[in-house]
């Protein structure tokens, strides 16, 4: 019976990952993952091919405002990407492994190098709205994993490590370039949360006890199949707001897309530079 489930899910897998490449010209180096309305960033790729995720055989689609669905693949900074305008939360109601189901078709596509961005919630009261953080590692006790039910041996071991889930070589680089731009990054801890709602201030106040830097719905579940599936993970969170009871005012997602969108410059450039100087 597992062994029924592990072929047809991963025959679904390999279905997404030849379409895909029908419509491309060039093997993708690195695959970027763009958080809320950090997704016109995808707008500087060069010689793009563009695919709509409802094209794609078994791709779910993205339902979050901020969220395009879309797959633009090109080239920036030299180098071969493949970018995605839009992600599948846990909260939309997708199953965890329809959240994840992108990771293992760019793996079958032979990408091995991934990068991450989301919006998120600055915990840490020494980060400000507007600030990006690189993700150092993560924190998921309360979510379930989507690596759970049978495993695919083709992507990875039963019991994967996580003791780098984020990878201190790609984390080394994206900070040198920071510094060269005189961009100022900050470096932390991400919990997940499966959202939609926000935060209560009890539970952004458990999450630094914790060790939690910022708090977001999204990235996590990537991050493990990708690691699973031995891909190389680098992840920047962009702080679009302090997390809840920090401030005294309530929460929204107007406000996550407003800061996003100041911060859209400052992204672009490091994202650009990072792709430039990524060590494939
Ligand atoms: N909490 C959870 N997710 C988020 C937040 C937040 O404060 N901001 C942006 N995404």
């Amino acid at each position: 019976m597992n062994n029924l489930i592990q072929v047809d899910k991963l025959d679904r897998i390999k279905e997404a990952a030849s379409y895909i490449k029908s419509k491309l010209n060039n093997k993708p180096q690195v695959a970027i993952i763009l958080g809320s309305g950090l997704g016109p960033f995808a707008d500087q790729i060069e010689n793009a091919v563009v695919i709509d995720y409802k094209d794609i055989p078994g791709f779910p689609v993205s339902t979050v405002e901020g969220h395009a669905g879309k797959l633009v693949c090109g080239t920036i900074s030299g180098k071969n990407v493949l970018a995605m305008k839009g992600r599948f939360h846990y909260y939309e109601g997708y199953e965890i492994s329809q959240v994840v189901f992108h990771i293992r078709v760019f793996k079958m596509l032979g990408i091995n190098d991934i990068l991450v961005t989301n919006a998120a919630g600055g915990i840490n009261t020494e980060f400000t709205p507007g600030d990006l953080m690189l993700i150092t590692d993560h924190i998921s006790f309360f979510a379930p994993s989507p690596l759970r039910g049978a495993n695919i041996d083709e992507f990875g071991p039963r019991f994967p490590d996580m003791c780098e889930a984020y990878s201190k070589k790609l984390i080394s680089i994206a900070e040198n370039v920071a510094w060269k731009l005189n961009i100022n990054i900050k470096k932390g801890v991400y919990a997940f949360a499966q959202g939609p709602m926000f935060e209560t201030p009890a539970e952004i106040r458990a999450l630094r006890i914790l060790g939690a830097d910022a708090v977001g719905m999204s990235t996590v579940p990537e991050v493990i199949t990708a690691r699973h599936a031995g891909m190389r993970v680098l992840g920047i969170s962009c702080i679009t707001n302090m997390a809840a009871g920090i401030l005294d005012q309530p929460l929204n997602h107007e406000e996550v897309m407003i800061t996003a969108k100041n911060v859209e410059n400052n992204f672009s450039t490091l994202v650009k530079s990072i792709i430039e100087n990524w060590d494939i």
